[in-house]
């Protein structure tokens, strides 16, 4: 079956750029500084979710006052933001560009579908963002992932029907969000997200030709 396939859309923390790490440590230091257990396994569970889930999962039932958690989320933020002046263009993963470029090249629109409010600075320090078509981040949508919202605002800004287009996702709750949306979903990393129609380690090697064959076959 050859697909009729118009856009990619890309998260961006985990597949683009290795910021999954830098909200890590973020969580990591209030997780710290406020005595709350917090190992590098529980952090699996907050890939791709918003901040306000991630505060949650790293509280895991802890009850805390209105006040507290947006001050959490505030120091938290501002842990994230201080860490991305090491960002620079060196940062893209391997093989994004290239993946980015034969995909531009071969007619297909590119998206960005970050659940992020930082995602338009990152994209500026990687000095990517006008590669893309459209980029939808943590200010287009109310619902987040594992909501397919964000996926259908992106992919509305793209003209792009969900079956005309591939996620590509380092994160279960963001397979979840472009299965749901009925989209193509490529599971990218060692997370959970086994019930993407294709996984691949990482996007060095991969090839927007193949990709599309693969996932039509
Ligand atoms: C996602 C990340 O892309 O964005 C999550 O995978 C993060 O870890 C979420 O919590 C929200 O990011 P921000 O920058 O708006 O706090
Ligand atoms: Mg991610």
């Amino acid at each position: 079956m050859s697909l009729d396939i118009r856009a990619f859309i890309f998260d961006l923390d985990g597949v683009i750029t290795d910021t999954a790490e830098y909200h890590f440590l973020a969580w990591k230091r209030l997780a710290d500084e406020e005595g709350i257990p917090f190992t590098r396994q529980d952090n699996e569970a907050l890939r791709g979710v918003s901040r306000r889930e991630s505060l949650n999962r790293m509280l895991k039932g802890r009850p805390i006052d209105e006040a507290t958690a947006q001050n959490y989320m505030q120091r938290k933020n501002d842990y994230y933001v201080a860490s991305l002046s090491e960002i620079t263009p060196a940062a893209v993963l391997p093989g994004a560009i290239n993946l980015l470029d034969e995909a531009h090249a071969a007619g297909i629109l590119i998206g960005m579908g970050s659940a992020s409010k930082n995602a338009r600075p990152v994209l500026d320090k990687l000095g990517i963002a006008y590669k893309f078509d459209a980029i939808g981040d943590g200010y287009s949508v109310v619902n987040t992932k594992p909501a397919p919202d964000l996926f259908i605002w992106t992919a509305g800004r793209l003209g792009v029907s969900p079956t005309q287009a591939v996620v590509f996702e380092d994160a279960e709750a963001g397979v979840a969000a472009a299965l749901t949306g009925g989209f193509w979903a490529v599971g990218i990393g060692t997370a959970d997200v086994g019930k993407a129609h294709l996984v691949l380690p990482d996007l060095a090697n991969a090839h927007a030709k193949e990709i599309v064959a693969a996932l039509g076959s």
